[in-house]
């Protein structure tokens, strides 16, 4: 279904995220049939250039990163809806012009990628100069602040313009569509729920595994580190949408309010309970420190934690979250194993084992559900533990199991007005205040992150998370 005519002006356009992202999924969702032809899409950033040069700066980049072809016709019709304005942010030239250039009746949205050091200037200019509206959208990326006080300073920067009903802040884990599947699974099916407590769940573990170093990113990951970058963000998410209660409809409010009461009720972790580290160089690859250009830097570049739930149905359940980068393999997942049945009919040596339910995020997103059979032949019974697997683009077949890039989806959202998968205000506040007191006794001590090597599961240290409460990390594999 098309959205309703609209001009989006994205600030920052000549920029990295711009190019990589923003503008393929647009095209996509335009060769979709989503976008209507009527829509324009405004370029903005400091660089001055006319329309045309920066059209064939977007043709390349949409080239590069979709693989469609320079002559594409679908690709000739999709410029045709672009046009720049060179701005100055923090001055005046431009704006008159981008306000002749957005039209009455259509609707408004301005998509913030650029330094957050920049949010408050765009906002003020976009209201001064009455470019922006009552029922304008603002969509904003990460990172969202440092700690809380960056994170409110934000926020309340942004709300003298625009109301919370108009901000749009993007955390692309929501846009992915198996997270948003794990809500579908969770309130779609009557099997899980009933189990979905700590009478029923021994543990939850959240994998998020990257193989790319920070090389390249150094100057910003190491002001930011693994906590800043993904934990605060989009670990949290996850952590919300697994241990969340059923909203009461699927609603953009309904659904943060309850993701909010998730994070309010996040316990401190304790220092014992938190494992980071670095990875090392080794033949083949830099280390994290030449990575960082700081070769004392302490930023972290993996952490693990286990993660407390204080409420009623996940006291004793703990939840460990491991994220890092240069490690084993790309993959992101959650796994949840229940406990074992309260008794066995079995014989001791072949019982039941607990099962196991594991929602793959990347790649290959699907399900798999380990459950208990019986081994095959006369030989008594012999029991065995089988994976129930599908990977949802083959069971959904060519047809359906096409997945759209986590910001096709989410820019498509701001149009259609609709909220659920952004961050409300007080949901970034409260995650950053749960992530402050870790990241501020990191930086009281003078402890150095666990060294790690490149290809591995992460720092040794990380195991005993697990091992002291009797438990295994998952093998990352991809
Ligand atoms: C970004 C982080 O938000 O997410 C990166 O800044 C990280 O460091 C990336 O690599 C991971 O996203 P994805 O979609 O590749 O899992």
């Amino acid at each position: 279904i098309p959205v309703e005519d609209f001009d989006l002006v994205i600030f920052g356009a000549t920029g990295d995220l711009s190019h990589r992202k923003i503008f393929p999924g647009l095209f996509r969702r335009f060769v979709a049939g989503q976008i209507p032809e009527t829509s324009r899409i405004i370029g903005a950033a400091r660089t001055r250039q006319d329309d045309k040069a920066f059209r064939n700066e977007i043709a390349g980049a949409i080239v590069e990163f979709t693989g469609v072809k320079k002559t594409d016709p679908n690709l000739t019709k999709f410029l045709e809806l672009l046009g720049y304005t060179a701005i100055d942010a923090k001055g005046t030239d431009g704006w008159n012009e981008l306000k002749s250039r957005m039209r009455k009746g259509a609707i408004h949205a301005f998509y913030f990628s650029v330094a957050p050091s920049l949010f408050g200037d765009l906002a003020e200019r976009l209201h001064s100069h009455k470019i922006a509206d009552e029922g304008s959208r603002i969509v904003v990326e990460k990172p969202f602040g440092r700690d809380l006080e960056s994170a409110r300073a934000l926020n309340a920067m942004l709300a003298q313009h625009f109301s919370e009903q108009q901000i749009y802040r993007i955390d692309h884990y929501l846009g992915k569509e198996t997270v948003q599947n794990l809500m579908v699974v969770r309130f779609a099916n009557i099997l899980f729920e009933p189990l979905w407590n700590a009478q029923f769940i021994d543990h939850v573990q959240i994998t998020v595994a990257e193989t790319v170093g920070v090389s390249g990113r150094g100057a910003y990951y190491d002001k930011s580190g693994a906590m800043r970058d993904m934990v605060q963000n989009h670990m949290m998410q996850l952590l919300c949408l697994i241990a969340m209660e059923p909203p009461y409809h699927f609603d953009p409010d309904a659904v943060r309010d309850e993701k909010l009461k998730v994070i309010r009720a996040l316990e401190p972790v304790e220092p014992d309970d938190i494992v980071r580290g670095q990875y090392q160089a080794d033949e083949d690859s830099s280390g994290y420190l030449e990575d960082a250009e700081d070769p004392e830097s302490r930023t972290e570049s993996y952490v693990a934690m286990k993660v407390k739930i204080s409420n009623w149905r996940w006291q004793g359940t703990p939840f460990y979250l491991r994220t890092g980068k240069k490690l084993r393999a790309r993959t992101s997942e959650i796994a949840i194993t229940f406990k074992e049945p309260p008794h066995s009919i079995f014989d001791m040596s072949s019982g039941p084992k607990a099962n196991e339910l594991v929602i793959r995020l990347q790649p290959n997103d699907g399900m798999n559900l380990k459950v208990m059979i019986k081994e095959p032949g006369p030989g008594g019974m012999r029991l065995v533990q089988v994976p129930l697997d599908m990977t949802f683009a083959e069971a959904l077949g060519p047809e359906g199991g096409d997945m759209p890039d986590a910001y096709e989806r989410l820019i498509m959202d701001v149009i259609r007005g609709d909220q659920t998968l952004f961050m409300r205000g007080d949901e970034v506040e409260a995650a950053w205040a749960w992530t402050d007191p870790i990241i501020e006794a990191w930086d009281d001590s003078k402890a150095r992150p666990e060294p790690y090597d490149a290809g591995s599961s992460g720092p040794e240290e990380s195991l005993r998370l697990l091992h002291r409460d009797n438990r295994r990390w998952r093998e990352i594999r991809a």
